[in-house]
């Protein structure tokens, strides 16, 4: 094993290759799911695993599982992988580090013709980020039976398209079912997304656990108007409500302590015109925090706040939850595994918890699971600023292999 080496500059160049694939003029990149950009990043992804040996396979949800076959062919895989979908505004690093970072692990292992027992799976999760169909951790929430693949295939984007149609659409509405196969562990790469290793100087992350998180879509309705000729009183006005609900929403988050973190971050207006009162208003809320009983009261305390202003001016309110992710804390074995190959590795490590959701917060419910995280710059992510360095994306690859191995014995 000790002869087995992640290839840094192998690893940086496959990142900066996927981060042409919807790179934006700001240095990011714009990869949402099941868009073209995503297909191409797929399809790259796939000719690379092949060319590593691995046989490939899609389940009906767009999944993508590629296998480096172990020894005993039919034991349960070790498991690792993230998505290719970024933000809107996204960076380079999150999602695509713990999907390159897994295809490292397999080129480093044939490099030195090691062989494991159990199989290897580089797994690819569809609509991570859940920016365009607003859920989050799609594929590896159906995956682990937490949500429903018919209601998954039937959710639709602003403009009415389905996750089935599009699936379709790029090619990755796959034969396999979604889920229902043992995985003995599953371990995810990932950047830090925040400040603290970066700030202490720190390599690796054993990540403990993952804050929870809930999504809700709101639909304000109320009575479009003439610009000019509906007097300000008695309008119904669907997107001052909905600004109204913004604020208030904005302090419940300062009502409990710890505070969680309560974010409105789209909103859409009909009909979207200077000079018509707007008729309707919807937009989302993400809420998280650590604690599962806060989490279920923040819900409480923002459905009475959004229902206090639709009463109060005339509105109709319909609040849709679009997803629900439980605090979890990851496995304890998986923990200390990536902790003591951090230190066998010379690498200096501390546990840390995430602030951020993952699609391992599903995986940990059917199998025992863990995270490793890397420093990125400033913390910063979920911008396009977003940066690591290929020393720290190494090292971090280099644990990775070493809890896979060892799990696949
Ligand atoms: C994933 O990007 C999240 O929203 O935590
Ligand atoms: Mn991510
Ligand atoms: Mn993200």
């Amino acid at each position: 094993m000790h002869d087995v080496r992640i290839d840094r500059d192998r690893l940086w160049n496959s990142h900066m290759a996927m981060a042409e694939i919807g790179a934006t003029p700001g240095g990011g990149v714009c990869r949402l799911a099941l868009t073209d950009p995503d297909k191409q990043a797929r399809g790259l992804f796939v000719s690379w695993c092949r060319e590593a040996g691995c046989a490939v396979r899609v389940d009906k949800l767009g999944n993508i599982f590629a296998r480096r076959a172990g020894s005993e062919p039919d034991a349960a895989p070790v498991m690792t992988g993230s998505h290719l979908d970024t933000q809107p505004l996204g960076g380079r690093f999150d999602g695509i580090f713990g999907v390159l970072a897994g295809l490292e692990v397999v080129r480093a292992l044939n490099d030195a013709g090691i062989a494991t027992r159990r199989p290897l799976d580089i797994a690819v999760w569809s609509d991570e980020e859940g920016v365009r169909f607003r859920s989050g951790t799609m594929g590896s929430g159906v995956f682990s039976g937490r949500v429903n693949l018919e209601e998954a295939l039937a959710m639709t984007d602003e403009s009415g398209l389905s996750v089935r149609g599009e699936l379709a659409r790029i090619g990755y509405d796959g034969p396999e079912a979604v889920g229902g196969f043992p995985v003995h562990a599953y371990f995810e790469a990932h950047i830090e997304q925040g400040p603290v290793l970066e700030r202490e100087g720190i390599t690796v992350g054993a990540v403990e656990g993952a804050q929870g998180a809930r999504r809700f879509r709101v639909t304000v309705g109320g009575e479009e108007g003439h610009a000019g000729t509906l007097p300000m009183t008695g309008r119904r006005d669907a997107l001052l409500g909905a600004a109204r609900m913004i604020d208030a929403l904005n302090r419940v988050a300062f009502t409990h302590d710890p505070h969680p973190v309560i974010t409105v971050g789209s909103i859409f207006v009909r009909p979207n015109s200077p000079n018509t009162v707007p008729g309707q208003a919807a937009f989302t809320i993400d809420s998280r925090h650590p604690h599962a009983a806060t989490l279920a009261a923040i819900d409480a305390d923002m459905r009475a706040a959004c229902a206090a202003i639709a009463k109060a001016d005339g509105l109709t309110l319909h609040i849709e939850q679009t997803s629900d992710s439980t605090p979890v804390a990851f496995d304890k074995a998986c923990i200390a595994s990536v902790r003591a190959a951090a230190k066998a590795l010379g690498i200096p490590h501390r546990d840390i918890y995430s602030g951020a959701g993952h699609d391992a917060c599903n995986l940990s419910h059917i199998a025992p699971t863990g995270m490793i995280f890397v420093p990125c710059e400033g913390g910063v992510s979920h911008n396009e600023k977003e940066n690591a360095k290929p020393e720290d994306l190494a090292a971090g690859a280099a644990v990775l292999l070493r809890v896979m191995t060892e799990w696949a014995e």
